[in-house]
């Protein structure tokens, strides 16, 4: 193992009913909340509705920033921000998914640093404080309601980066299983490839000693393997979103990283590729995973024939260790497949026009991706492989 320090303070309360938490949880903070939210969904669903009661019931004054969009703009950031400064905001409540706590995590920060957020977003800046801001999930994927990371996209110039700091992780994150079932299955079979990913992101490393690490990985993806065809035939089942969400937070709350290093290539080139063409992150991780796979497998062998055998039940009787990886990556390709994920980047009408400008992208901050390295020729390696 690779020595480490583990700390998550994000305060995580799960399950039915505990929405109504936040009378107790929102007055430590202060009075004036932005509520920050998506599209509409919450006021489709009547979330927005009950959590504004709630807010009403406690004295709380609300100022409400709607609108933030998947991918999550530098923009919107950027009026959120004014608002806190200009209203003297001291909570922010993000309710919604992935991409509406990335951009409250933003916000919060911004509120504490002079200038402009992108400086801190690229890490020109250091952030120099947030703040408080809770959560209320509606979809599992991202794992941000119990991580400090956030990913934000400048559309003006087409780049999508991820981020992060001690001082973003969020006070407390609510999440009743209830508020996912309107997720509808496109979302919901992204949500499943997003956390899926995740894992194989830190399942891959060259660390030695890691038997529990990796059995714990391999837990999540055999629970998700096993759950999500039946949900994506029975949306509104709460079990199955319970396991899901359970699984969503896991594998991305740092639990899986105490004491190794992972990859996270493939979710580089992913940002690359939505900064593009602005899709969704996990249809991007559907078509590039499998590839990425392919092209680093001679690095660990071994790893992709454990993964084969041990997740997607291969049979290795007979076969060389190679083959046995490589027959786990095909298992993998249609199970996501199975599912509805696209599986190339044709799904999305992208050809080859733009893979030079990804690339560059990608690499924006040189060579990445800690079990291989990647240059800009693996890239285009992979890209190219994806179309
Ligand atoms: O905007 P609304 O109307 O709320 O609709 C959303 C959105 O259209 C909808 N939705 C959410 N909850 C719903 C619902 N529809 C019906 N019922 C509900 N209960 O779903 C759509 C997608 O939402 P979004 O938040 O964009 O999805 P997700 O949670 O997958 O987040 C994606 C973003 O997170 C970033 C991605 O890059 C992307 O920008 N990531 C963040 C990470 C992190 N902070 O740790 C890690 C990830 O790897 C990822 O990169
Ligand atoms: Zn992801």
């Amino acid at each position: 193992m690779q020595e480490f320090i583990f700390r998550n303070p994000t305060k995580l309360i799960f399950g039915k009913g505990q929405l109504e938490r936040l009378k107790e949880e929102v007055p430590r903070y202060g009075k004036k909340v932005l509520l920050v939210y998506g599209g509409g969904s919450i006021k489709r669903n009547g979330l927005y509705e009950e959590v504004m009661k709630i807010l009403g019931n406690i004295g709380a004054e609300v100022i409400e920033l709607p609108g933030v969009e998947p991918n999550p703009r530098v923009s919107t950031v950027r009026k959120g921000v004014d608002i806190c400064k200009r209203e003297g905001v001291e909570f922010l409540l993000a309710v919604g998914g992935g991409s509406v706590i990335d951009c409250t995590k933003a916000i919060a920060a911004g509120a504490k640093f002079d200038g402009d957020p992108w400086e801190f977003i690229t890490k020109k800046a250091p952030v120099t404080g947030a703040l408080p801001f809770g959560v209320v999930l509606t979809l599992a994927a991202t794992g941000s309601e119990m991580n400090s990371g956030s990913v934000i996209t400048n559309w003006e110039t087409k780049e999508k980066y991820g981020w992060g700091s001690p001082f973003t992780f969020p006070q407390f994150s609510i999440l009743d299983p209830t508020y996912t079932m309107t997720v509808p299955k496109d979302h919901t079979v992204y949500g499943i490839v997003d956390m899926m990913s995740h894992v194989f992101e830190q399942y891959f490393h060259h660390t030695p000693n890691t038997p529990l690490q990796d059995r714990m990985c391999e837990a999540v993806l055999k629970t998700v393997i096993e759950t999500a065809p039946k949900l994506i035939n029975d949306l509104e089942n709460y079990e199955l979103r319970e396991t899901i969400m359970y699984s969503g937070t896991i594998a991305l709350n740092g639990f899986l990283q105490m004491g190794v290093r992972g990859d996270w290539a493939t979710h580089n080139i992913e940002h690359a590729v939505s900064a593009v063409y602005d899709i969704p992150h996990a249809g991007g991780l559907a078509i590039l995973f499998p590839n990425w796979m392919k092209h680093v497998l001679d690095e660990n062998v071994s790893r992709f024939a454990q993964l084969a055998v041990r997740v997607f039940d291969v049979d290795p009787a007979g076969k060389s260790e190679r083959d046995v990886a490589l027959e786990g990556i095909e298992r993998l390709r249609e199970f996501w497949s199975s599912l509805g994920a696209p599986s190339r980047l044709a799904d999305y009408g992208i050809g080859e026009e733009n893979l030079e400008l990804m690339a560059d992208k990608a690499m924006a901050f040189g060579e990445f991706g800690r079990f291989k390295t990647l240059n800009r020729d693996d890239v285009l390696a992979i890209l190219r492989a994806s179309l």
